[in-house]
């Protein structure tokens, strides 16, 4: 069953590869400083854990073939969300022209490197219905350096309190209306309680229903800043930790739909068991 998730990121998506190009040719570079939503244009150099999910024969090279977000959690290793892997979207199997962008600030520039995905392993319990167990893992053909890999936060770090400042960073949709990014933004937000978004989304809609145990909800209680279609995937970082990533959200930027974030705390456990053989195997100071 193809619920809100998927629809939510098909369209945008469809729109960014037919058509919309329009309003990203159009646009003048300075114009595009509002930005993920409600934020503003960085470097990836100050964020190098920062990835672009890519396939030009999937979603065409206007863009680099960029459709969701990324993390670097291991030198071979990127988290992303499970919906930005499932069939509908990259194909069943997976497109071989599935690529990691590292290094590249502007999509439209050659900067960094477009690295081959070399494994797709997506998290067998993702729930389609809630969007519980949002997340999946991407080997990469070739390591990126250490300096690359930004560390998880665990059960019980303070990062997770209410009103902690956090950051999210992506390519996606910078206006809700399907004008995407070509630049790497990020949006300051603040990790709200979980009653707020247990009010957004008490599940029985079209949404996904907003469960605190796997969940983060984060935004700013009057709207304005938050993550939006393409960011999919994408970190959300506090204290120099990775706490979420992006999921989903009713609307962008609407004080009401506060933005849903997979708990990164939640999956550590079941990440360093995937991940269990390639991190035993790769020695910090591997070239
Ligand atoms: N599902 C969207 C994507 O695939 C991300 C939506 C995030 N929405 C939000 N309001 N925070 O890119």
């Amino acid at each position: 069953m193809r619920r809100r998730v998927a629809r939510a990121l098909a369209r945008p998506l469809v729109l960014a590869a037919v058509g919309a190009a329009i309003p990203l040719a159009t646009a003048a570079p300075s114009a595009a400083d509002s930005v993920v939503i409600g934020g503003f244009p960085v470097d990836v150099s100050h964020s190098p854990w920062a990835v672009a999910l890519a396939s030009r024969d999937r979603f065409g090279g206007t863009r680099a073939g960029q459709f969701c977000g990324g993390v670097v959690v291991g030198r071979t290793a990127v988290l992303t969300a499970a919906h930005c892997l499932g069939g509908d979207v990259v194909g069943a199997p997976p497109t071989r022209d599935l690529k990691v962008i590292t290094g590249r600030t502007d999509l439209l520039s050659r900067q960094g490197k477009e690295i081959p995905v070399r494994a797709v392993w997506v998290n067998p319990h993702y729930d389609a219905d809630t969007n519980a167990g949002d997340f999946a893992v991407l080997t990469l053909a070739e390591p990126v350096p250490q300096s690359s890999v930004i560390p998880l936060a665990g059960a019980g770090d303070p990062a997770y309190a209410p009103g902690t400042s956090a950051t999210v960073y992506g390519w996606g949709d910078t206006a809700g209306t399907g004008v995407y990014a070509h630049s790497l933004h990020a949006a300051r937000v603040h990790v709200l309680p979980d009653a707020q978004c247990e009010r957004a989304y008490p599940g029985g809609s079209e949404d996904g229903t907003y469960l605190p145990g796997s969940m983060l909800c984060a935004g700013e209680a009057t709207g304005g800043r938050d993550a939006c279609q393409g960011d999919s995937g994408g970190p959300l970082v506090a204290r120099g930790r990775l706490i979420g990533l992006v999921s989903w959200g009713n609307g962008c930027g609407r004080a009401e739909g506060p933005g849903v974030y997979t708990r990164v705390s939640d999956i550590v456990r079941t990440l360093s068991q995937v991940l269990g053989v390639k991190a035993s195997r790769g020695a910090p100071d591997e070239p």
